[in-house]
């Protein structure tokens, strides 16, 4: 795992904007898993100015959304596929065919789990996984418990994280309880991750998933065991971090 700070927001954000356009020159038919949430928003508003001025092409580019809330659809405000559409999809050349995404709505949730995993697995898995992360070291929708679910699967949302993701719901109660989320073998199968931590209501999370052991109960900590996993935080996020990060 390696770790890069950076002052501000807007520089982690210009940091991963240039570590993905990277990606995409190196190989255009990029398969990218995509987080949605407040970090990787200025990201991703960069990527659509990269991609308008020209500078990055998604033509060949696949993505796979990283988690769904269950009982949203693609058109709900609220959706995560809604977040992408806005946030990205709408901004870049990319195919219709080549976006995928839970569905919050199946009627059959344990198949469209199943499906998903099948899905990124036959499209040759992930070349670049973006995370966020949670306040409780979640990755997607991987809460804190006794095991690493390592499928694609249904959660049982944690109170932390319903109150952290309340702010984006007119009311707190519309928050839902349940969602999709690719899981940690999913994760840790891809050939890159990027994390994203930006915050001081991240510093304690981050800390956990940098220099904490390994275990469940802070989910991002697998990540100390993935062969090419870049964390980039701002001074914020990173307070915690000993010096030799900093
Ligand atoms: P945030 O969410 O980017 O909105 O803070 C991150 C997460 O919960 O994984």
């Amino acid at each position: 795992m390696e770790v890069r700070i950076n002052d501000t927001y807007e520089e982690m954000s210009a940091a991963a904007a240039e570590f993905v356009i990277r990606q995409l020159r190196h190989k255009p038919n990029s398969v990218i898993g995509l987080a949605a949430g407040g970090t990787p928003c200025l990201l991703y508003q960069l990527l659509g100015d990269a991609c308008a001025a020209g500078e990055v092409d998604f033509a060949q580019v696949r993505t796979f959304s990283l988690d769904e809330y269950i009982g949203l659809g693609a058109d709900h405000p609220q959706s995560y596929r809604y977040f992408m559409e806005k946030r990205l999809f709408s901004r870049v050349n990319l195919a219709a065919a080549h976006i995928a995404a839970p569905d919050g709505m199946a009627a059959d949730i344990a198949a469209e789990c199943a499906r998903y995993g099948a899905a990124i697995e036959a499209a040759g898995g992930i070349d670049l996984m973006i995370l966020g992360i949670g306040p409780n070291a979640h990755i997607g929708f991987n809460e804190p418990g006794p095991c690493f679910v390592p499928d694609t699967h249904v959660v049982e949302l944690s109170e932390a994280t319903r109150t952290a993701n309340a702010r984006f719901f007119a009311r707190p109660e519309d928050t839902p309880h349940w969602a999709i989320s690719m899981g940690v073998r999913d994760i840790m199968l891809a050939q890159n991750i990027l994390l994203l931590s930006s915050g001081a209501g991240k510093t304690e999370a981050l800390y956990q998933a940098v220099c904490g052991d390994i275990t469940p109960e802070a989910p991002a900590s697998v990540l100390q065991l993935h062969r090419n996993a870049l964390v980039l935080a701002d001074r914020a996020a990173a307070s915690r971090l000993p010096e030799k990060y900093v």
